[in-house]
């Protein structure tokens, strides 16, 4: 029985023919805030896939709570062609774990997107919403599951400034455990959104994790180029 909310034991993911991890260990504690960075093809998509179950290893094994309920968010919402209410109600309403009636999704829906900021937007069309307001959709949707741990893909990579900050504030909000204690795991190409929320930042290159330290010590030089050369050069080259 184990208390974490995911272990990887010496993962190795394959797609294709790439190799996209490599031999990955990585243990996730109740209530981190692990912030995953690296380079384009560096493999974070990959990971957090892999502790979705959307991925399977080619080798080593992956082990999930038995209990904790994960969601993962995507770069781009997938969004269907009807209002965001009912986007946000047809998701949880697929989701048999809930086993939610339409009218019990479609009330949870409403609270999920007044918890967004959406409810003035509740029946417009979802795909006609702005790219951050999507993301937010996109949040609510996760959130009417109530998850455990969150996984996110780059949440804000597309967005502009403002709706960056919007969301980010969301996943802090979520995080703070405003709601519940929350599980974080997310891919960000921001480092001053990884300093802000992290707990703890693993940066992968090649599909190996080079350095996973205390958010404090990955950004201290100093240490950071003590533990990893390759993570230290990564975080001067994304600064200057
Ligand atoms: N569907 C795919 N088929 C083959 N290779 C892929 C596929 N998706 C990603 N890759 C490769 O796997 C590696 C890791 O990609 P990815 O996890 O998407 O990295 P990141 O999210 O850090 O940009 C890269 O070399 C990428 O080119
Ligand atoms: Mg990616």
């Amino acid at each position: 029985m184990t208390s974490a909310v995911v272990q990887l034991h010496d993962v190795s993911v394959r797609l294709g023919p790439v190799e996209a991890l490599k031999r990955v260990n990585l243990v996730i504690q109740p209530g981190e805030r692990v912030a995953l960075v690296g380079s384009n093809g560096s493999g974070k998509s990959t990971l957090l896939r892999t502790v979705h179950g959307l991925l399977h290893p080619a080798q080593g094994h992956v082990e999930r709570h038995p209990v904790l309920r994960q969601a993962m968010l995507f770069q781009r919402p997938h969004l269907l062609r009807m209002s965001a209410l009912h986007n946000v109600a047809l998701g949880l309403w697929l989701d048999r774990t809930q086993g939610l009636g339409w009218a019990q999704a479609k009330a949870l829906a409403i609270t999920a997107l007044q918890r967004v900021g959406l409810s003035a937007v509740a029946h417009q069309g979802g795909r006609q919403l702005s790219g951050g307001q999507q993301q937010r959709l996109a949040m609510a949707r996760a959130w009417g599951r109530q998850p455990d741990v969150l996984l996110l893909d780059e949440p804000t990579a597309s967005l502009d400034p403002h709706a960056k900050r919007e969301v980010e504030a969301l996943m802090a909000d979520f995080a703070n455990g405003l709601d519940r204690a929350l599980t974080l795991i997310w891919a960000s190409h921001n480092l001053g959104q990884v300093k802000r929320l992290a707990t703890r930042v693993v940066y992968l290159e090649g599909g190996r994790v080079l350095a996973d330290l205390p958010v404090a010590d990955f950004f201290d030089a100093a240490k950071l180029s003590d533990h990893s050369p390759a993570a230290h050069a990564f975080v001067q080259g994304e600064l200057s």
